[in-house]
């Protein structure tokens, strides 16, 4: 059950008079790393970590192949932070503590919001190992982290939806994505609640409704970073395909693959944390 507002409220300012507290500077970008990604940590020149448990009032996660910490660190000019390890739905978490975290970023003054995931391919021409742009998402969690009553100093009550994810951003993605010969797809990342993976049925549900990319999070950082002003950007890693599968798919594989890809994805976002 969601706690009253004035608790939650309580709950997001301690949380970052806390971490405040514990570093030397205000972080203004955030990057948010998902299963198998936690080497992108090495972005930054680490400053502070700080273990998810550590934080009061911060959700603490299940699920393997997640490192659960904050990671607070420049990045030339910038301090970035980094949450290394995300949490989803399907852990049982309610959406409006998972994005608490986002809300203490936005109040730590962060206003650029990188997110990354893993997903299955839905369209034919995205392969394992293949970074996609997500260039815009569909919502079929079904669950909406800002329902409840709207603090208008956090954000609109009716956040508008037409560009989540920053066209400049996107834009100094694919420049990035030239500038370090990385190839790079773009496409409509749709998040399920999880965590079963999706049955043929599913697959062909999720095409007819124009996504390329399926995964089970990322949607709701978004709509709470879109709510507090934030600029995002987003990046599927493709660990899998959907459309050509020849083996039941395992969570293993999802983690091996967004492992092999994380290099790539990492030499990709370099450049976009220096042009920012
Ligand atoms: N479906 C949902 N989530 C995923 C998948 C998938 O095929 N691969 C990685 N995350």
């Amino acid at each position: 059950m969601m706690p009253d507002m004035q608790s939650y409220v309580r709950a997001v300012e301690e949380c970052a008079e806390f971490i405040r507290s514990k570093i030397p500077t205000r972080p203004t970008v955030a990057l948010i790393a998902g299963s198998g990604q936690g080497g992108l940590a090495n972005l930054v020149e680490k400053e502070t970590e700080l273990p998810y448990h550590a934080i009061p009032h911060f959700p603490v996660g299940t699920i393997r192949g997640h490192r659960g910490a904050l990671i607070i660190g420049r990045a030339g000019e910038k301090t970035v932070a980094i949450l290394s390890g995300r949490w989803h739905l399907y852990e049982g978490i309610e959406s409006w503590n998972l994005v608490l975290p986002i809300r203490v970023l936005a109040m730590l003054g962060v206003k650029v919001m990188i997110v990354t995931n893993s997903a299955g391919g839905l369209h034919p021409d995205l392969i394992p190992g293949d970074i996609m742009l997500i260039t815009d998402h569909l919502n079929f969690t079904f669950r909406n982290p800002l329902i409840g009553p709207n603090l208008d100093r956090w954000g609109p009550q009716f956040p508008d939806m037409s560009s989540p994810y920053s066209r400049d951003l996107q834009n100094l993605a694919r420049q990035s994505a030239v500038e370090e010969r990385i190839p790079l797809k773009e496409g409509v990342y749709v998040a399920n609640l999880g965590p079963s993976y999706e049955t043929h049925a599913e697959v062909h549900l999720l095409r007819l409704a124009g996504a390329h990319a399926v995964g089970m999070s990322t949607v709701p950082e978004v709509l709470a970073a879109v709510h507090a002003g934030m600029k995002t950007l987003g990046f599927s890693i493709i660990t899998n395909s959907l459309v050509r599968r020849e083996a039941p798919l395992t969570h293993e594989e999802v983690l091996a693959t967004a492992k092999q890809a994380e290099q790539k994805l990492s030499a990709l976002i370099r450049p976009i944390l220096r042009l920012l």
